[in-house]
């Protein structure tokens, strides 16, 4: 009897000391986490779609609209994915089960696969843009080019199917090798160092751009707002881009949150989060509008906007040849730590949904039907695109359109609505507020009591407001 109940003893503390080592053996340290969220948020949304959304949107007033969001959503749903992931110590597949003993949340969870696995579909054709564009400022292809060569530049890229094929792929089998290595302490440690190199180069970039004749006239688009050219469209545009931007409602935080270290203050990790990413998105701001005007680009371009004002700007740089090419690779590597997060959620899923199946998948399956689903993905975007499944053009948009308008205005809203409300309305106030103090930082009971009412029934009503509103479902 007493034999027995030493072995059940030593049996958990056995189990214990192996879920430390799973959990630590993500990140070990607090920072490595930051990085990690970090990595996740910065990236091709930033430099690449803020700009071109903002452009599209009117600039100054969609900023404003941007800023309001970020702050009064963005950052209580990055914690509030945090408290579910760190709370259940499970992926986005067993978090809400794990929390709830019923199995009445799980369409979340699965929604919190599909979320990803679309994203990704027109995430890795952006990617292989960027690496097309780092061989091409390798190769000193687009020296010297006007800005109508710059424009047929991408057009070109556009009609090349096989090249956006294998650059794609190409970033689908870094990221995968990244998963499969289980490298991310060397991520980790990259990231320490380039992130600040991004940050700096950015800023070398808009002192250049600022000093360029002209370049008032883009500083006033972005930062004079013209209220009149707000619509309900514009606002839900404003909201899917920071939850796109924080990589928001759609479980990887979730994810993440799970490998948390226990003394992790989730209040400071989320507002460095915000503010690392937002400064990031204001800076690309700062560098494309002044050129997109200096340059006489139209800043209403669409997709392709960063893809051919950037090369006009490094033309104007010394050391262009340098910068260029250093850029770029900083681009690319903010978006492969970003692409990581995203084939993580589904790989964390499915060796967590199989674990006590007939056929479990290890971590290694896991990675390669994740990078095998992604190419799935991919290769529907891009033959939409290159228009050779001519039926995969919806209502005049391709599939490139459609994946990130279903998840930027429909399925992170909808995701991110329910993620608050089960944390407001299904976990315990208790929890939350064992979740939100650590041993450092007593947080006060004002605090935890504002963030409790956010959730509750500030963040929800606003989220549904100007999602139907936006829809056109609903007017204000
Ligand atoms: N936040 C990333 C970016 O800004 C994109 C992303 C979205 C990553 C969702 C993971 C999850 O580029």
């Amino acid at each position: 009897m007493h034999a027995a109940r030493v072995r059940n003893y030593l049996a958990a503390c056995f189990f214990c000391m192996q879920q430390e080592q799973t959990t630590n053996a993500t990140f070990s340290t607090k920072l490595g986490l930051i990085m990690a969220t970090a990595g996740s948020a910065v990236g091709l949304g930033n430099i690449w779609k803020f700009p071109y959304i903002a452009g599209e949107n009117g600039g100054g007033a969609f900023l404003i609209i941007y800023l309001v969001c970020v702050l009064l959503f963005g950052l209580p749903l990055l914690m509030v994915e945090f408290i579910i992931g760190k709370h259940s110590g499970k992926s986005a597949y067993g978090a809400f089960r794990e929390l709830t003993h019923n199995n009445r949340w799980q369409w979340l969870s699965w929604s919190c696969l599909l979320t990803p696995l679309i994203i990704t579909g027109f995430y890795f054709v952006v990617t292989g843009w960027c690496l097309n564009y780092l061989t091409e400022a390798i190769t000193n292809t687009f020296n010297n080019l006007s800005a109508t060569q710059l424009t047929e530049n991408f057009e070109n890229l556009q009609n090349h199917t096989l090249r956006m094929f294998g650059y794609s792929i190409l970033a689908v089998l870094l990221t995968a090798a990244v998963l499969w290595f289980d490298v991310n302490k060397g991520i980790e440690r990259l990231s320490k160092i380039l992130m600040p190199l991004l940050l700096l180069m950015m800023l070398l970039m808009a002192g250049r751009v600022l000093m360029l004749p002209g370049s008032n006239v883009g500083m006033s688009f972005f930062f004079e707002a013209d209220f009149s050219k707000i619509t309900p469209d514009v606002v839900l545009s404003a909201m899917g881009q920071c939850f796109f931007s924080l990589s928001i409602g759609m479980g990887a935080l979730i994810t993440y949150g799970a490998y948390m270290p226990k003394r992790q203050n989730i209040t400071v990790t989320s507002l460095q989060v915000v503010i690392l990413d937002t400064l990031v998105a204001l800076l690309a701001g700062i560098i494309i509008f002044p050129a997109v005007f200096a340059f006489g680009f139209d800043p209403a371009e669409g997709p392709e906007l960063v893809f051919v004002v950037l090369p006009a700007i490094f033309e104007q740089m010394s050391f262009s040849w340098f910068s260029s090419v250093l850029f770029f690779t900083l681009l690319g590597i903010a978006a492969i730590t970003s692409t990581i997060s995203l084939m993580e959620v589904v790989v964390a899923f499915l060796t967590e949904a199989t674990a006590h199946r007939r056929y479990p998948l290890n971590r290694h399956k896991a990675v390669l039907i994740t990078a095998a689903l992604c190419i799935v993905m991919i290769s529907v975007c891009i033959l939409s695109i290159s228009g050779s499944w001519q039926w995969l053009v919806i209502a005049g948009h391709d599939m490139f359109y459609w994946f990130d308008k279903v998840t930027s205005c429909f399925l992170m809203p909808i995701n991110a609505l329910a993620m608050t409300l089960f944390v407001g309305w299904i976990l315990q106030k208790k929890d939350v507020k064992t979740e939100l103090e650590t041993h450092h930082n007593i947080v006060h009971r004002t605090y935890i009591n504002v963030f409790w009412q956010l959730v509750r029934f500030f963040v929800p009503i606003a989220i549904l407001a100007i999602f139907l509103n936006g829809i056109g479902i609903f007017t204000i």
